[in-house]
């Protein structure tokens, strides 16, 4: 059955949910699900704006056919080339073969790794670059380079009639559009903030430069929709989301809070964090907890985006640090976190390593403040050691 929705005078929305991935990227697990974005301008010439993922590959060509309604399908534009967008541009040209593709020169060269059997369309693609613009009847297509949100070849395009902005990855988030397909009609703080948090910080959040780069071009336009390629659509409170990415891009903590993240193997390092979060929230500082054991990475790595101080606690492992603290360690460098500051928790029964490791990871992030003193459990946290959890918290109170 045909599933498309308008979404601005001559805009259609053809893109489809998958609810059974159970990862995206084969790397993220998203419990609930992501949408693939996909959008038609009807006019005097049609465009189709990027594909689907193969596994939605049929309710999309469904939809688009729909949408088309029997027309021609004049321009294919691709955004963006990674292949929960891309993964359809094949079965499109073969429904649609009078199609030209509209795309900018590094778009090219992925053109031809992926679909080498279109060469001829390849040639003959309409290369667009900053400023151009495609006139497909009373709507425009003005584009926008994007590079690194979050492939090189990554552009956007402000259609200039409406204000709606295709925005590629960009404002996207992880979870499944259901009925509604706006963000005014959920409640996004509520239910989706923290997904697309996720999203932003583990797909895009090594590009904070050219997200900031974007956002300043964006400023210059007569915004009023933002048409990401995953998630919600945008046409109430602009503003509050593009806030965000701000903040995000930047690696401007959202709030000033303490996450709290530990390793534990049997609940010793565990307990000594909770007594320690239990310290600082007693001080009205807003906390909040997590075993890394029972977390994704991906949920860790947004947690320490979101909050100003984070606390982390590791037992000591084979001499190392206990894997999934190191995990988290690693994606903060990939990532690029910074300016953030930590306070550390150590525990070793015998010779403990792993403040002393986690110092140096740290110290490999840009503008981190690791706060003295760190506490060291041997085994368990003695009740001796009372005074130092208290000093502890007292630091990071101090230094929010
Ligand atoms: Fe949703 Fe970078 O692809």
């Amino acid at each position: 059955m045909q599933n498309i929705q308008s979404i601005a005078d001559g805009i259609l929305y053809v893109g489809a949910s998958d609810r059974r991935i159970a990862k995206f990227e084969n790397l993220f697990p998203i419990p609930r699900g992501v949408s693939y974005n996909s959008y038609v301008i009807l006019d005097e010439k049609t465009a189709l704006m990027d594909t689907c993922e193969m596994s939605m590959g049929g309710q999309f060509l469904e939809n688009v056919t729909a949408a088309l309604n029997g027309r021609a399908l004049d321009y294919l534009v691709i955004d963006h080339m990674e292949p929960d967008h891309a993964s359809m541009i094949d079965a499109v040209l073969l429904r649609w073969p009078d199609a030209q593709l509209v795309c900018n020169a590094k778009t090219v060269a992925m053109l031809r790794m992926y679909f080498p059997g279109h060469e001829d369309k390849i040639a003959s693609a309409l290369l667009v670059k900053e400023g151009d613009t495609l006139t497909l009847g009373r709507h425009t297509l003005q584009f926008i380079m994007a590079p690194m949100v979050h492939w090189p070849e990554v552009m956007m395009a402000y259609e200039t009639s409406t204000g709606t902005l295709f925005t590629a990855d960009a404002f996207g988030t992880f979870g499944t559009l259901g009925g509604s397909i706006f963000a005014d009609e959920v409640n996004f703080a509520e239910d989706w903030l923290d997904d697309a948090r996720r999203y932003y910080t583990n797909i895009v959040g090594k590009y904070g430069a050219q997200v900031q780069a974007v956002l300043k071009k964006a400023a210059a336009l007569d915004l009023h929709i933002l048409a990401p390629l995953h998630g919600p659509i945008w046409r109430r409170d602009l503003d509050w989301y593009i806030g965000k990415y701000d903040l995000w891009s930047r690696c401007v903590p959202e709030e000033k809070s303490v996450a709290v993240l530990y390793g534990s193997l049997y609940g010793n390092t565990a307990s000594a964090a909770e007594a320690l979060a239990a310290r600082i929230a007693a001080k009205n500082i807003p906390v909040r907890v997590f075993d890394l054991s029972c977390i994704d990475n991906s949920e860790a790595v947004a947690e320490c985006w979101r909050a100003s101080t984070i606390v982390l606690a590791s037992p000591t492992y084979n001499g190392g640090l206990y894997l999934p603290v190191e995990a988290l360690l690693n994606d903060l460098k990939a990532l690029g976190l910074h300016d953030r500051t930590f306070a550390l928790m150590e525990n070793g029964s015998w010779a403990p390593q792993a403040a002393r490791l986690m110092t140096a990871k740290i110290e490999e992030l840009k503008s981190c403040t690791i706060l003295e003193p760190k506490v060291t459990i041997r085994g368990r946290l003695s009740d001796a050691q009372q005074a130092e959890l208290d000093a502890e918290a007292e630091a990071v109170a101090a230094a929010l």
